[in-house]
């Protein structure tokens, strides 16, 4: 008993440490002071295992490393945020906001009595204004004040299960203090990232090892949460801070502002930092004041995002598909900075194509050092009238590249040179074709090597088919040596082949052969991506996946077929079709698929909407339903295919229908609107 008590009152004694020094910022006692305590539980814990629990601070680097990630889907989906970028747009959000919460009509609003509907309609529109961290999504889920899980946001839907590294991250409270013994379930939401400092110094050690640098500390914090080695993610410097609720049981909040109070209550890092103000103009003017300081913050953020503080007026306002109506985020000028041109090269990316890269004198902006950046094409470079030897100006919008804004020309001292336009593939020397209607330059050599060079990076990379080690130098390797000629011969790879190629070790050759033959079993969606088809992202890769069963079904659909699946549109459509009519990506999608790749699509069999009995019907929603929430109804319908809209026309097929209904379903009975009933809509579609 004396034990067991010991082992709380040293856990309670190490989280208040843990608290004070990474949450609060102030610690109050020594490192050895902290080691000694910690150590004393860790020997305790050893030699009483049945006192162990996953919330202990002990616990935060968990045994061995994983086969990959679990996804699983968010209870409310994480959407993202809709952008302004002047004083104006703001204004424009404050007046549709007030708008709106004028003409609101009660059926629309969630899980609010009509008193507080009526209420928050007539209130003064107050707002909290944060920092726009400049990170990684993150939702944290807690039950009975413990932490159970982190997801990713994914593709808003659904995430991965990334626990096993954020449990590694101090910022992330494994146990709450403090909670109403009522609060069953909260989940919170916030950005995971790296400081400007840190990441710099995460850099400077990845380059001694001789280690590919990451391009930002954004690209760093997500690689660092994908990595499968929880005891790797531990050593990377990552904070969190939470800025927002997900779905909770047991607790509710009147405003933003009090949830953020709460939050910190309970120990979690809340974003900071947070201003609550009276109306638009006092945001306004905190925008306006921000744009200068936002380099004192020691991270990076890419603007503010304001929020409504009333939570009965969020509910009222509501979400469209993308993002909720009661938040906008303010984003703050692109970063500029000056440099010189020192030279302008051409890179051949996967299709063929030609960019033009501007090689840059190294500068620092926004918190990395510049050295290239992207001209898009010849014409650009003629518009802008860049010359080799200009003095010019860059500048880093929200993308991962910059580009090059204008050339100084009054700085011209005459020995500037006019860029030539290329006449052959600086990879395999080949023609250099333009076409007619085209501003684009492309080598129309198929087995050029630097275009394999390109795919096989892309098909090798985070998010595509992730296989490890397969960096930059070994696929040029690869390419160069002739042992890759198309994407299956990467299967086809054995020991001897990579042995044979230089600085190649033993390991390092059979690693990067079980990171080859384990990306085998990645999901359909990351074939798709990885290869590369063009105007097909991730998103519609995810898209596409959750609606075929099998990647072979793309090829049987017509470009009409394509475009009505929902998010689909005619330029990625073509693309599609185009990709599955020729004959060589067939032959390499055959090979791919006999060498064992994985092209069916087997945890989802419910995610086939063209065979569902309500594919492509339109929903509308109304009343409360039983056990679901209406953001999550909306979720479950678009699964099968179906379509949600806000209101009830000629058009819907099928009203949702819970309790409490209101004018909805009048009007659908007015309409002669199929009227369904949750039961009922599941026993149809056989759940
Ligand atoms: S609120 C949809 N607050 O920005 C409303 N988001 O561009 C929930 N972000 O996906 C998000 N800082 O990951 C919110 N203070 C902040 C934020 C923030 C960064 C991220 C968030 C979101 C993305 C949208």
């Amino acid at each position: 008993m004396d034990i067991e008590r010991r082992i709380q009152g040293l856990r309670n004694e190490i989280r208040k440490h843990d608290r004070l020094y990474h949450v609060e910022n102030r610690p109050i006692i020594s490192d050895q002071e902290y080691d000694q305590l910690y150590r004393e539980l860790v020997d305790l814990e050893q030699q009483h295992p049945e006192f162990l629990t996953p919330d202990s601070p002990t616990q935060r680097v968990g045994g061995t490393p994983l086969d990959g990630f679990r996804s699983e889907r968010h209870r409310i989906p994480m959407l993202s945020i809709s952008n302004t970028y002047s004083p104006g747009e703001v204004r424009e959000f404050d007046a549709r906001i007030h708008r709106m919460l004028q003409t609101a009509d009660y059926d629309s609003a969630l899980g609010i009595s009509e008193q507080e509907f009526r209420n928050a309609c007539g209130k003064p529109v107050e707002y909290v204004v944060e920092p726009k961290v400049d990170g990684v999504a993150i939702a944290l889920c807690y039950e009975q004040g413990t932490f159970v899980k982190a997801l990713t946001r994914g593709d808003g839907v659904e995430g991965d299960d990334v626990s096993a590294n954020v449990r590694t991250m101090r910022t992330v409270p494994l146990h709450l203090e403090s909670i109403p013994e009522s609060l069953s379930h909260l989940e919170v939401r916030g950005e995971v990232y790296m400081e400007r400092a840190d990441f710099e110094s995460y850099n400077a050690e990845l380059l001694q090892q001789a280690k590919e640098p990451f391009a930002n500390p954004r690209n760093a914090t997500a690689g660092s949460l994908k990595q499968l080695d929880p005891r790797e993610a531990a050593k990377r410097p990552l904070k969190m801070f939470v800025h927002s609720l997900g779905y909770m049981e047991g607790i509710q909040f009147q405003t933003h502002a009090e949830a953020l109070h709460a939050l910190a209550d309970f120990g979690l890092r809340v974003i900071a930092p947070f201003h609550v103000l009276p109306d638009i103009a006092a945001v306004i003017a905190l925008c306006d004041e921000f744009e200068s300081k936002r380099y004192d913050l020691p991270f990076g953020i890419d603007g503010l995002v304001i929020k409504v503080n009333s939570r009965h007026q969020q509910a009222i306002l509501g979400s469209t598909t993308k993002s909720p109506r009661w938040v906008i985020a303010y984003k703050f000028k692109a970063e500029q900075a000056t440099t010189l041109l020192s030279n302008i090269t051409w890179q051949v990316g996967r299709t063929g194509a030609l960019t033009p890269v501007a090689e840059l004198e190294p500068v620092p902006l926004a918190g990395t050092v510049i050295r290239r950046a992207t001209l898009h094409n010849y014409d650009e470079i003629e518009r802008k009238d860049l010359r080799i030897g200009d003095r010019v100006i860059i500048e880093k919008g929200g993308e991962v590249i910059p580009k090059v804004v204008l050339s100084l020309k009054e700085t011209r001292t005459g020995i500037e040179r006019v860029p030539e336009r290329p006449t052959q593939c600086p990879s395999c020397g080949g023609v250099v074709h333009r076409p007619e209607d085209e501003v684009v330059y492309r080598c129309e050599n198929l087995s050029c090597p630097a275009q394999m060079e390109r795919r096989l990076d892309h098909f090798g990379a985070r998010g595509a088919m992730d296989i490890e080690g397969l960096g930059d130098v070994l696929v040029h390797q690869l390419v160069e040596s002739g042992l890759v000629k198309s994407l299956p011969d990467l299967y086809r790879l054995d020991r001897e082949h990579l042995l044979s190629l230089e600085r190649m070790g033993e390991k390092s050759a059979d690693n990067l052969l079980s990171a080859i033959q384990s990306s085998k079993t990645q999901p359909p969606s990351r074939l798709l991506f990885g290869l590369g088809i063009r105007h097909v992202g991730s998103h519609v890769t995810n898209v596409l996946s959750r609606t075929v069963g099998n990647i072979w079904e793309l090829k049987e659909k017509s470009v009409e077929q394509l475009t009505e699946i929902s998010e689909i549109g005619p330029v990625v459509a073509a693309s599609i079709h185009e990709f599955f009519q020729d004959e060589n990506n067939l032959t390499v999608l055959e090979q791919l698929e006999q060498l064992g790749l994985n092209f069916v699509n087997a945890e989802k069999p419910e995610a086939r909407p063209h065979t569902s009995p309500i594919a492509g019907k339109t929903f509308v929603i109304t009343g409360t339903l039983e056990g679901m929430s209406r953001d999550e109804a909306k979720a479950f319908l678009e699964s099968y295919g179906a379509k949600v809209t806000g209101s009830v026309s000629a058009k819907t097929d099928f009203l949702l229908c819970g309790t409490d209904a209101g004018s909805k379903l009048t009007k659908a009975q007015q309409l002669g609107v199929r009227v369904i009933e949750l039961t009922e809509l599941r026993s149809l579609l056989g759940e």
